[in-house]
């Protein structure tokens, strides 16, 4: 079977036993343990995420081993060309293929350098818009809860399967894409998308709304009061995410209510560009397979700015005339 492991995938593997061993040998005063128990990560979680620390002792040590040039440590993002190691001070998270394999690494910083992250660059088996954080520890557990949760960030991801929601996978950092929703509709056709609480992150939840629809998803969108799950989890709990999740809102209950905000709904020109806004997602929603939502939606759209569903109805028509 090691064998069979290409040459790739067998220097991550290495470098991936060497980081965690660091990490597990490092004394619980050194500033990455700090960090990690900070976040809520004691020893035992670290080791079921596979969690290391480079400390810049390895340099290409696992090249020389192997035989190999430091220019394909290069490649892979591993070390710089002088032989250096690229991930020096941060703490490793592997990130594997579907199958569990280490595929590539993002390192976070433990004294706020930045880039916060550094990820591995793009390689033969790693294209992050084919893969999605934690997929291969969630895969069973979203078939068996016939839902996925679907988060921004690594430490987001982890805090949530530490809490007991280990149907959770997160994008990596760049946008959703059709290949992550075919691989999420192998498994359930509910979601619930937890995207950040900021601009970036409620736009990110508008677009991948949209792609999720077309796929066929029945969508529902968590919104709370901190800035992500992982600062949700660390100031409400368990409980916190419970309530969000039932609190979620379906996304044809969801586009009206986010949407009133954005607009002047006590002016009529308001009203009109709201209305605008509304007929865009009811086209989406009646291409999508969910046409048999659209009266809620209108009905929705009628409580808010308190005018019959009918001349809701009529409105959007003329839009899309
Ligand atoms: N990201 C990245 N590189 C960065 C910043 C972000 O790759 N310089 C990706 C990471 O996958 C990160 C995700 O985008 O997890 C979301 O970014 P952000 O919300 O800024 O970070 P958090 O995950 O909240 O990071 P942390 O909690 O560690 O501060
Ligand atoms: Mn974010
Ligand atoms: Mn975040
Ligand atoms: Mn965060
Ligand atoms: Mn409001």
């Amino acid at each position: 079977q090691r064998k069979e492991l290409p040459i790739e995938l067998q220097i991550f593997e290495e470098y991936h036993k060497k980081y965690k061993e660091i990490l597990l040998n490092l004394p619980q005063s050194h500033p990455a343990w700090k960090y990690l128990i900070n976040r809520g990560i004691n020893k035992n979680y670290a080791e079921r995420f596979g969690l290391g620390f480079s400390n810049g002792s390895l340099k290409s040590s696992i090249l020389d081993d192997f035989d190999l040039p430091i220019t394909l440590g290069n490649k892979l993002g591993i070390v710089r060309e002088d032989g250096k190691e690229i991930f020096q001070n941060r703490i490793i998270i592997p990130i594997n293929d579907d199958f569990g394999r280490v595929i590539a690494f993002a390192g976070r910083t433990i004294k706020n350098e930045t880039p916060k992250y550094l990820n591995s660059p793009e390689n033969k088996f790693f294209q992050k818009s084919k893969i999605l954080f934690l997929f291969d520890k969630s895969k069973n557990i979203i078939k068996r809860e016939k839902y996925s949760i679907l988060v921004e960030g690594y430490f987001d991801a982890i805090s949530m399967h530490i809490n007991g929601f280990e149907n959770t996978v997160a994008i990596l950092g760049s946008a959703f894409t059709q290949y992550h929703a075919k691989k999420l509709i192998k498994l359930s056709d509910k979601i619930i998308t937890m995207f950040d609480m900021d601009e970036a992150g409620q736009n990110a939840t508008l677009k991948s709304l949209d792609y999720l629809l077309s796929f066929g998803f029945q969508v529902a969108i968590a919104q709370y009061t901190t800035k992500d799950p992982d600062e949700l989890i660390k100031k409400e709990g368990q409980n916190g995410i419970l309530r969000t999740l039932e609190n979620s809102k379906k996304f044809h209950e969801f586009i009206p209510e986010y949407f009133k905000d954005k607009y002047n709904l006590d002016d009529e020109f308001g009203i009109e560009q709201y209305l605008e806004k509304m007929a865009e997602w009811y086209l989406k929603f009646q291409r999508s397979k969910h046409a048999a939502i659209l009266d809620t939606f209108i009905k929705r759209i009628s409580l808010i700015i308190l005018k019959p569903e009918n001349n809701i109805k009529k409105a959007i028509d003329n839009i899309l005339k």
